[in-house]
């Protein structure tokens, strides 16, 4: 089969120059990462905003007097205006800043799910989640007598529409359900999903940590309540994460965590708690983080979410196209609509044994069950392969990876 070359291979290059980590060699070769939906690169733009406060404005937010408190917390402050505009939330009360996509979910379920929900109400989610949209529902159904109940998924990987329109009955008190499947790459009809949600009265939390760093997400054009998303995953720093989530909602929960910054008083008698969205954000943030994730945000958007989404589907397709034309390849997850990820079975080598093998050859994927145990045990395997692309790859990239398998296969052969 002959492949065309990607019209978009130009700009890749030009955007992988800025980030440093992708200029070196691993092993011997230069290094080709494909593993961004486990964690992605970061740009010269984002590790220098983080070290310039470092050396120059680092002090706590929000309760000096001095210059470099008030530096620090403008520049803090100015990450999440630019969040609250990367997502078009209405309101940075709207934007509450956390230590990633799990902590998130971790707080809706704890502070809006767990008083509203008893005996006899159910938690709807999907097959598809990744386990950080799995346990923390779990946790709840223990604590609160509420029941989860997963929606299925068919042989390529895709929600049933029909069998998830039926299971949002009267008695579900919320439907949590994943973007992009960080396992498969589906993409799920989020907007669908949450106007016949909506049609019912069921709240939606979105995971969106897999949709944000791939495509436009515009939460109030989703119409959905809650919106997780992690830093580290969308070319910022680690330990940094956004939970969007309506105002009227975060008005009606209880704080999640007690703690400095979440107060306006407190004595032994009684507390009254901060205002949006700090009532949510106890104890001193991820700063330097944050501002980073600020970073991050100037960066894609200089780009332009639209170009990126393009240029990956482009390069994705491509990807697919090259991997299917391997002899003994099986590819897991073949849904009609997909963003970055591929995940696969080579021959019978062990998809951790093929993760070395690559890696001699300085190609990064990962290998395993991806956090998503529920969808390996769907296609009845223990793990798979995986490799997934961001803006920074390029056609290069998918010719080594291809190159890293056929050596594989005849290693194992
Ligand atoms: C779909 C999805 N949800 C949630 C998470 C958890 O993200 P974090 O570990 O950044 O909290 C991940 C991470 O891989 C993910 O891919």
């Amino acid at each position: 089969m002959s492949h065309a070359p990607l019209t978009a291979t130009e700009s890749s290059a030009n955007w992988r120059n800025d980030f440093p980590i992708l200029q070196q060699s691993v092993n011997g070769q230069p290094l080709v990462y494909l593993d961004s939906a486990a964690s992605a690169q970061q740009p010269a733009s984002v590790i220098e905003a983080v070290a310039r406060y470092q050396r120059e404005d680092h002090a706590n937010v929000h309760r000096g007097v001095h210059t470099l408190s008030h530096r620090a917390t403008d520049a803090y402050e100015g990450a999440r205006d630019k969040i609250r505009d990367f997502i078009n939330a209405a309101s940075r009360t709207e934007i509450v800043l956390t230590s990633g996509t799990t902590e998130s979910i971790n707080l809706v379920a704890q502070s809006f799910c767990r008083p509203r929900v008893g005996p006899g109400d159910k938690i709807l989610i999907t097959h598809l989640e990744h386990h950080a949209n799995i346990v923390p529902w779990q946790l709840v159904c223990e604590q609160t007598g509420a029941e989860l109940v997963v929606a299925p998924i068919d042989d390529r990987g895709q929600l049933e529409p029909d069998t998830l329109w039926s299971m949002m009955t009267d008695d579900v008190a919320l439907l949590a359900v994943g973007h992009v499947s960080n396992a498969l790459g589906t993409i799920n009809p989020v907007k669908e999903i949450v106007s016949r949600a909506k049609q019912r009265g069921i709240p939606v939390l979105i995971d969106g940590a897999q949709g944000v760093p791939h495509m436009t997400v515009d939460v109030r054009d989703l119409d959905c309540d809650f919106y997780a998303f992690s830093g580290h995953k969308m070319f910022g720093p680690t330990g940094t994460g956004v939970l969007y989530a309506r105002e009227d909602l975060l008005d009606s929960m209880p704080p999640y965590q007690g703690g400095g910054d979440m107060i306006l008083e407190v004595s032994f008698e009684s507390t009254i708690y901060n205002e949006l969205p700090y009532k949510f954000e106890a104890g001193t943030p991820n700063i330097s983080g944050v501002i980073g994730l600020g970073a991050a945000i100037d960066y894609l958007q200089a780009i332009g979410m639209p170009r990126i989404a393009d240029y990956e589907r482009e390069l994705h397709d491509h990807m697919v196209e090259r991997l299917s034309d391997l002899d003994g390849i099986r590819l897991v997850g073949t849904a009609s609509s997909k963003a970055s990820v591929q995940s696969f079975l080579l021959d019978n080598i062990h998809s951790h044994d093929l993760g070395t093998i690559l890696d001699h050859q300085g190609v990064a994927i990962r290998t395993g069950h991806h956090c998503a145990m529920p969808v390996m045990t769907r296609f009845g395997i223990a793990g798979t392969s995986r490799a997934s692309i961001a803006f920074y790859n390029n056609v290069d990239d998918i010719d080594r990876l291809v190159k890293a398998l056929v050596k594989a296969k005849q290693i194992f052969g």
